[in-house]
């Protein structure tokens, strides 16, 4: 296939873009570089640095004869949409809708969407499953929802086919590529971790012990970057198949505590994680852990690199290289 990847300098879309290449597809990227690495690009693929709102995207699509387009491209901060929600509406909801505006003028038939657990905001019932209410409660996950709904509107009107991918906490890293989680801020618990247990930064403070949950602490479902990145292959395969457009949740279905983490990132680097504890933090669910038997079934996606221990592994043996 012919793949645009929106976002391909970035976490995600970087480990995408080897994963492509490894795959046999053609690839172009478009990334405007505010969070991305030029770096990340390997020798051969196209790097357009603009914004997905450039009509020179339109051009690109079709010079290139791209066939599926892949957007990560986004704004990826909880706290700063709760402060700035317009950056949000702007940037993920408002640019998504002109990217698709490129899309369907260049007559691109298949696009997948990075979405996100945040659609769903606090659980009614564990795991969740894509019949779970969607009511988010901030404006990332408003913007990522809104985002999928216009996408449906465009199924049934425009016929374009669709893939709204529901991470839940990616993590890890793919060494042997030099790729690896290098947002500004951080804001992720694993790489913070793993960077308090190597010195580089400050003690973490773990919010909130008092949980209904097994240690007290709050419960994530950690998967990682590379099995991400393969289940969007198996959506892009699906939906050239004649798959139904739809969204469905990634993650590996275990749930692992704010302690457990801290445990594993010990017993991986060697070293004790300085942590303090607090209060919980507004807006924290106790626990969030996907149901993705429906990509299993439909998509035939299993993540083969479920294990915390191995996700750990792979993000310090990046981390400790930077
Ligand atoms: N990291 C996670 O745990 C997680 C979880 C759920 C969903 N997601 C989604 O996955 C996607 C990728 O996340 P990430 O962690 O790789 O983020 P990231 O910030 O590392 O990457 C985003 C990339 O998009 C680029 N970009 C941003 N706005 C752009 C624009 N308007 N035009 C062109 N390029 C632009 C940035 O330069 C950056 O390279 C996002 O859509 C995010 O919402 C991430």
């Amino acid at each position: 296939m012919r793949v645009l990847v929106t976002g391909g300098c970035g976490y995600i879309g970087s480990h995408m873009v080897r994963c492509l290449l490894h795959a046999g597809h053609d690839v172009t990227i478009v990334d405007d570089l505010s969070a991305g690495f030029a770096d990340t690009v390997p020798a051969g693929v196209h790097l357009a640095p603009f914004d997905v709102r450039d009509p020179r995207v339109r051009e690109l699509l079709v010079d290139r004869e791209i066939d599926s387009v892949l957007h990560f491209a986004s704004r990826i901060q909880v706290g700063e949409s709760m402060r700035d929600p317009r950056l949000y509406f702007r940037d993920n909801l408002a640019a998504g809708i002109t990217l698709l505006e490129h899309v369907l003028s260049a007559g691109v038939r298949r696009f997948v969407l990075s979405s996100t657990a945040a659609v769903y905001g606090y659980p009614q019932y564990t795991p969740i499953d894509e019949a779970h209410p969607t009511l988010p409660i901030n404006p990332y996950g408003e913007s990522k929802l809104a985002l999928e709904r216009v996408l449906a509107s465009y199924a049934t009107a425009y016929g374009l086919s669709y893939a709204a991918l529901r991470y839940f906490n990616a993590a890890g890293a793919w060494t042997d590529e030099g790729l690896g989680e290098r947002h500004d801020p951080e804001t992720h618990l694993l790489p913070l971790l793993i960077d308090a247990a190597l010195g580089k930064r400050a003690p973490m403070t773990v919010f909130g012990t008092d949980y209904d949950t097994p240690d007290g602490t709050c419960v994530r479902d950690y998967v990682h970057v590379r099995d991400l990145s393969d289940a969007h292959v198996a959506a892009l395969v699906y939906l050239a198949d004649g798959g139904e457009s739809g969204a469905f949740n990634l993650g590996t279905g275990q749930g692992h505590s704010v302690r457990e983490a801290i445990a594993c990132v010990e017993r991986v680097t060697g070293k004790t994680v300085p942590v303090s504890y607090g209060e919980r933090r507004a807006g924290d669910p106790p626990v969030l852990v996907a149901s993705a038997a429906r990509a299993a079934r439909v998509l035939g996606w299993r993540p083969s690199r479920a294990s915390l221990t191995e996700i750990v592994s792979d993000a310090c043996a990046w981390l400790a290289r930077q």
